[in-house]
């Protein structure tokens, strides 16, 4: 029954009744709309994390089976409670498809985002506009003082959104992490941030 386990999640966190911070459940964006994910999602999450090219510059392995994303869901579900992790799928209102997702966790007055996409929805400035609005709920909503993320060094479609949504290149860090659709090695990647003023 995986509907049930997954509302149980949700009615479970509502009798705990603890404090965490609430981020919105959907975000509109245009003709795109943000939500939590849902176990129904499986069938187009699995389209887009077992691409060869979307997942290329992953930091997990490209999905072969569908069969650990309910737990997945499961416990993106718990963490979204927790406030230890924020996850949206990105949709399409027309269809309410998930195209995408957007990943964001907050400590200390820091957020980290990170986000992929369906390779067929792919330069049409999709996350660019998501990420500019989930930066600024964050600054102006959530009171975060700066939004950061990292990417591979050879990501050129991802830097190429971290810049357009406002993003401040820092630093190389060097053998920051390991990309095991890559190789084993932990490769270079940018550190990029957002400072509110
Ligand atoms: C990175 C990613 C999310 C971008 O999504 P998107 O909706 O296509 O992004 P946008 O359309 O808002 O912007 C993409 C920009 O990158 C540019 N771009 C894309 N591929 C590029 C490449 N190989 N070299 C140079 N520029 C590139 C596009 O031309 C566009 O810039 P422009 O508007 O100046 O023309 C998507 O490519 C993806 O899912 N990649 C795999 C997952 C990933 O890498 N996630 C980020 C981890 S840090």
């Amino acid at each position: 029954m995986p509907e049930r386990k997954f509302m149980m999640a949700v009615l479970d966190d509502q009798w705990r009744g603890r404090n965490v911070l609430k981020m919105p459940e959907t975000i509109d964006i245009g003709i795109l709309l943000l939500r939590r994910p849902r176990l129904t999602d499986i069938d187009a999450i699995f389209e887009y994390g077992s691409d060869q090219q979307v997942s290329y510059y992953a930091d997990w392995k490209r999905l072969t089976d569908k069969t650990s994303l309910e737990s997945r869901l499961i416990s993106r579900d718990e963490a979204w409670m927790d406030g230890t992790e924020y996850n949206w799928v990105i949709t399409e209102k027309v269809n309410d498809t998930a195209i995408g997702g957007l990943s964001c966790t907050i400590q200390d007055g820091k957020a980290e985002i990170g986000y992929l996409l369906n390779r067929k929805y792919w330069n049409r400035g999709y996350t660019t506009d998501v990420v500019k609005k989930v930066i600024g709920i964050l600054v102006n909503d959530a009171c975060v003082k700066s939004v950061w993320a990292t990417c591979d060094k050879d990501n050129a479609g991802s830097i190429r959104v971290l810049e357009k949504s406002g993003m401040k290149r820092e630093k190389l860090l060097k053998k920051f992490r390991v990309r095991p659709n890559i190789s084993e090695k932990p490769r270079d990647a940018y550190l990029y941030i957002y400072r509110a003023v």
